[in-house]
């Protein structure tokens, strides 16, 4: 069994190209290591897009994603509906490891990062845990309470919010999506406010057996944190006033421990690989194995681009 998380493939000469990079050597490190930086190339947008587009397909939208909100919303970028900006993309603060899209059912198998313009000033860096790891260093009694204790993600979604959200204002086909992924979901004409309740266990087990913590846990309990303090404003630089879009709760409606989510927090810190950008730098993670974050940056204008799809094979 591995232990490496993270595979780096460096170039080490000046002659070697960008297209002498084999595919499956990319898609191999993302099935064994589970994340896979390219680094030294300054690889063009194209590039990006071949190789990514060499080891997956299906690229996601992003619809049913959770933060398609206000400042927050990942703007498309004209020349490719796949190529998303990194949520919160003009903005500064932290976002620690989680799972892409786990509050939902159907979720991208592979995140691709591209670097346009590095955060100035040090910070910015993208963090990979592996999930499996993360779920073995924590104390018996954290991996006890999660199994246990199924996670309740609720989402409200104010008018202009879900239909957003779901790209679309016909309730039919988003009841259809919420099916589909095992959410149920309510509307309430009156406040033409939709919520959605999905359940699922913070501990995925893979085909193998593998179990991994993997979940949405840390980046919507700190959010909710944050909105209770009256703070959302300050951190989203935005006047919302809004609640939190989405909250996380027990099947019996509490909210998580404060001192399981510390625990989770500050293992899975320890564990983390920091990724540093360089402009035409590629880091692609596998989704199913391996949690993600951002450090703290204090540049706004860092441009960090994001393809998610599923594997092509
Ligand atoms: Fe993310």
């Amino acid at each position: 069994m591995t232990t490496e998380t993270l595979v780096t493939i460096r170039k080490e000469s000046d002659d070697a190209s960008f297209a002498d990079i084999d595919p499956q050597d990319v898609a191999l490190a993302l099935h064994t290591a589970g994340s896979v930086a390219i680094r030294g190339f300054q690889a063009s947008l194209d590039d990006f897009v071949s190789i990514s587009d060499a080891v997956c397909a299906d690229w996601h939208d992003y619809r049913g994603g959770g933060f398609r909100f206000g400042s927050l919303d990942r703007a498309t970028v004209d020349t490719e509906s796949s190529i998303l900006t990194a949520t919160g993309s003009t903005q500064t603060f932290p976002v620690p490891l989680h799972g892409e899209m786990y509050y939902f059912q159907e979720r991208p198998q592979v995140l691709w990062f591209y670097c346009q313009v590095p955060p100035a000033g040090g910070g910015g860096e993208t963090t990979v845990c592996d999930g499996a790891q993360l779920l073995a260093a924590l104390p018996q009694e954290v991996r006890d309470y999660l199994g246990a204790n199924d996670l309740v993600y609720h989402r409200r979604l104010e008018g202009s919010d879900w239909r957003q959200a779901f790209m679309t204002e016909d309730l039919d086909e988003i009841d259809r999506i919420c099916q589909a992924n095992n959410t149920t979901m309510t509307y309430d004409p009156e406040s033409d406010v939709l919520t959605t309740q999905y359940r699922t266990s913070a501990i995925v087990v893979g085909s193998d057996g593998t179990e991994r913590l993997l979940s949405s846990l840390l980046p919507v309990w700190f959010g909710e944190q944050i909105a209770d303090a009256g703070t959302a404003g300050d951190v989203l630089h935005e006047e919302s006033g809004r609640t939190p879009p989405i909250v996380i709760r027990t099947p019996e409606g509490e909210r998580v421990p404060e001192q399981i989510v510390y625990t989770v927090y500050s293992v899975g810190e320890a564990l983390e690989q920091r990724v540093d950008w360089q402009p035409g730098e590629i880091l692609a993670v596998n989704n199913t194995t391996t949690a993600h974050g951002r450090t703290e940056s204090q540049d706004p204008d860092r441009l960090i681009y994001v393809r998610m799809g599923q594997f092509a094979t």
